[in-house]
């Protein structure tokens, strides 16, 4: 069978280990996808002169990707909201399926974007956009389909965690942690999205919209960061017997799904309480398994690309599965979704 070409859109740190993990595990990923996948061409606006990319070829013009005749599978790493959305519609709109790991791209523009990719009978595939290596998207859509879910939540920024994890452990200042996240690859290019909840909140919209089978509205979140929280406020909630974590929660209630990103403080005794460092971890309370709790590493190079290049094999499956019956990766079909408020 013929490989399937990919154009990968962002050389950063997860473009970078998206490459690095096709390369090194091209044999496995063949033997899971049923067919080779061949990295043709890679966009790159800036230059990455220490980046190996083996002679493939690169060009800094990210729509000459989108738009490349030989081109299966565009992968969206660019990040951010209008040139990611741009690109990724160019995508579409040139018969392209989609992988990306932008959250921010997903919770603003997702409905549009998935709207135009049932139109053209597409794929748009988006792991990598919630608490990094951890399939929680999979884990929900396919994982829980048999449930009506109650409530989720989840430690969903590894930035946030960190910085709060090694305030409490080892005293360290705020913006000293911030600038070692930033050198781990951790943080947005905006840190600000990281401290002040935004990037929890866009990856708390796409987990909502695929838990309750809601259209995505970002808007509507609650949206509150850990900018102003002390070491003193850390080491206060330790005493008396609590532990501060930057949550995302959705509710289901009579009035419709509630969505909030907050400091919030919980027993020590809760397993998300354990959960330290650059970590995720997601609980879901749902009707007929109860409670399941998602853990796993939420932000750095590779375990980004494990979520990026997993897309990338689901929809290399389902093309050569079934090549009339294609549907955007949602858990609710788009006719389906229900208005429930938020
Ligand atoms: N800045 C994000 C985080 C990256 O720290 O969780 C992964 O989405």
């Amino acid at each position: 069978m013929k490989p399937v070409k990919v154009g990968i859109c962002g050389l950063g740190t997860v473009g970078g280990g998206t490459f690095n993990v096709l390369m090194r595990n091209a044999e496995e990923i063949a033997r899971r996808a049923g067919r080779r996948i061949v990295v043709e061409q890679i966009g790159a606006r800036r230059e990455h002169p220490g980046c190996d990319t083996a002679g493939i070829q690169i060009t800094n013009d990210i729509f000459a990707v989108a738009t490349n005749p030989e081109i299966d599978i565009v992968v969206e790493l660019i990040g951010g909201y209008d040139t990611a959305r741009d690109l990724v519609m160019t995508a579409i709109e040139n018969g392209k399926h989609v992988v990306t790991a932008n959250k921010a791209l997903i919770a603003v523009h997702g409905n549009e974007i998935f709207a135009a990719a049932q139109e053209k009978n597409v794929m748009v595939a988006f792991e990598a956009s919630v608490a990094g290596g951890i399939p929680i998207i999979k884990a929900i859509r396919e994982g829980l389909a048999a449930n009506k879910i109650n409530w989720l939540a989840g430690i969903i920024n590894g930035t946030g965690n960190f910085i709060m994890t090694e305030m409490r452990d080892k005293g360290r200042a705020f913006d000293d942690v911030l600038a070692e996240a930033q050198e781990l690859g951790y943080a947005e290019a905006d840190p600000t999205f990281d401290v002040e909840g935004i990037d929890a909140a866009h990856k708390l919209t796409i987990l909502a919209s695929i838990a309750y089978g809601i259209p995505l509205q970002f808007s509507k979140a609650y949206t509150e960061g850990i900018s102003k929280i002390t070491t003193e406020d850390v080491k206060y909630a330790e005493e008396l017997g609590f532990r501060i974590k930057h949550l995302g929660i959705s509710r289901r209630t009579d009035v419709g799904i509630e969505l909030r990103v907050h400091p919030t403080l919980i027993p020590q005794s809760a397993l998300l309480a354990s959960v330290n460092g650059v970590m995720n971890a997601v609980l879901v309370d749902a009707d007929a398994v109860g409670q399941t709790l998602y853990y796993g590493p939420g932000a750095g190079a590779e375990p980004t690309a494990s979520a990026v290049v997993a897309d990338i094999v689901d929809v290399v499956r389902t093309l050569t599965a079934d090549r009339d019956n294609r549907v955007p990766h949602l858990a609710f079909q788009p006719s389906q979704l229900s208005d429930l408020p938020v």
